[in-house]
């Protein structure tokens, strides 16, 4: 069977990305990481996937930009890599529900709670300020509206005593380089 052309969309650090690129390269994850995109320069996600032998392209969002603009952009550079799958791991940009629909059910993102508790940002914090005693990660489809998409794997993680939103988001981290690679095996030929 040929390998699913994934593209991975980041805005930092990458750890996601490079877990999936790394479960790829490995075999575990049957799949093909085409090329690692990001909408801004300065990414640190970028040298490391350049590190990592992947092609890296740039699209940059917001500014003088319009959404429509960079989206037609990046439908270019999807193209060009012939991608079936679109794969965000921090990518820190709403896209359109008309690029959502035309990507419609091959678009899937990570997100730091157990969905659908704690859509949006600061996740951490939420749940730490709510005395939760368990958070976690969820993977699910993109659909128009944000982090509502079905969900596709989820992971628990303890809240510990004196966890702060920092020490709980590297333990998060943890079990998301798990479950992404996981979840994806499962959705690339389902
Ligand atoms: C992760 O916490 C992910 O759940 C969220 O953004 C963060 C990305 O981290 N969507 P990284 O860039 O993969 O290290």
């Amino acid at each position: 069977m040929t390998r699913k052309r994934v593209a991975v969309l980041i805005s930092g650090r990458g750890s996601n990305m490079a877990a999936i690129a790394r479960a790829c390269a490995s075999g575990s994850l049957p799949a093909q990481v085409a090329v690692v995109i990001a909408d801004r320069t300065d990414a640190p996600g970028l040298a490391l996937a350049r590190d990592l032998g992947l092609a890296t392209a740039i699209v940059p969002f917001g500014g003088a930009i319009g959404r429509q603009a960079a989206e037609h952009s990046l439908a270019q550079v999807l193209d060009a890599h012939r991608v079936d799958l679109i794969v965000l791991a921090g990518f820190m940009r709403i896209l359109s529900p008309w690029f959502v629909g035309e990507w419609q059910g091959r678009i899937v993102n990570i997100h730091p709670s157990l969905l659908p508790k704690y859509r949006g940002l600061d996740t951490h914090a939420r749940a730490i300020e709510a005395g939760d005693l368990v958070s976690g990660c969820s993977v699910h489809v993109v659909t128009e509206e944000l982090d509502a998409g079905e969900v596709l794997g989820q992971v628990e993680v303890p809240i510990e005593p004196g966890d702060t939103p920092a020490t709980l988001e590297q333990r998060v981290l943890a079990a998301e380089h798990r479950l992404y690679p996981q979840v994806l095996g499962e959705f690339v030929n389902r």
